[in-house]
């Protein structure tokens, strides 16, 4: 299956995605983390992305279809994959169903794992992550063994660059501007599964997660 995860930031996406994957054994390609892996080694894909990604701004579509083209080429993506983060906008949307056409395959389902804002801004705040394997914590919900180590690596665990209060709100923005246009889209074409991103805790949330997609595949 080709599954896409929507949401605003926060929502609980790259868990639920991450979550998904690991259940159906295809690889969750999370745009976000692929484009922050590109800044950190100073790529200059990375180069390009950084200032935009600091400002909470969406990169460049190109930059995209080029990294959503190698990721389909990958030969782990043969049965599928859940896209976290990709398409964000109408055209991103568009490449996407001409890449997966290409290669006679297609959109199957869109979760949209949605919450309310005061709920994300508390995720944001307290989310924690890891610069080595890219692991997501929280301080309240999800909190690490040792505090400010990565369970998975021990790494030291770190706050994203764009998880400040400012930055948060101009995310939120691009995403009522860009992408919360695309459940229209996906909802006409019957392919929206909501979920309710602040329905319990990430496990509660992923049964939700499981019965829509399951009842999708029935
Ligand atoms: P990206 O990394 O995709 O950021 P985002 O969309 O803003 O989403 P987040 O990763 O912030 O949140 P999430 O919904 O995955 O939440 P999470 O599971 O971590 O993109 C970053 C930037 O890259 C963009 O701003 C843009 O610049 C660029 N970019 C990426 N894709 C692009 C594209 N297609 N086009 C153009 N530009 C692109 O959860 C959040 C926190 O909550 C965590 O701490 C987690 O532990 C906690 N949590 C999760 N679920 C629960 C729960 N049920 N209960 C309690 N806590 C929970």
């Amino acid at each position: 299956m080709n599954i896409v995860f929507l949401g605003p930031p926060g929502a609980g996406k790259g868990t639920q995605a991450q979550r998904l994957a690991a259940k159906l054994g295809i690889p969750q390609v999370s745009t976000g983390a692929i484009l922050r892996r590109a800044v950190d080694e100073g790529t200059p894909m990375g180069r390009r992305a950084k200032s935009l990604m600091d400002a909470g701004q969406l990169v460049p579509d190109e930059i995209l279809t080029e990294l959503i083209r190698d990721a389909l080429a990958r030969p782990d993506a043969r049965d599928g994959v859940v896209f976290d983060g990709y398409p964000r906008n109408e055209a991103q949307a568009a490449v996407l169903d001409r890449l997966l056409s290409n290669i006679d395959r297609r959109v199957d389902a869109v979760v949209l794992v949605d919450a309310p804002e005061e709920v994300i801004v508390a995720r944001l705040a307290g989310r924690r992550s890891c610069p080595r394997c890219g692991a997501v914590f929280h301080l309240e919900a999800a909190p690490p063994e040792r505090p400010g180590k990565c369970d998975m690596c021990g790494a030291n665990l770190i706050q994203r660059d764009d998880d400040g209060p400012e930055t948060i709100r101009d995310r939120m923005k691009v995403y009522r501007e860009w992408t919360a246009g695309l459940e229209e889209r996906y909802g006409r074409a019957g392919l929206l599964l909501k979920v309710d991103g602040s329905g319990g805790t990430p496990d509660e949330v992923f049964d939700l997660v499981c019965d829509a997609v399951e009842g999708r595949r029935r």
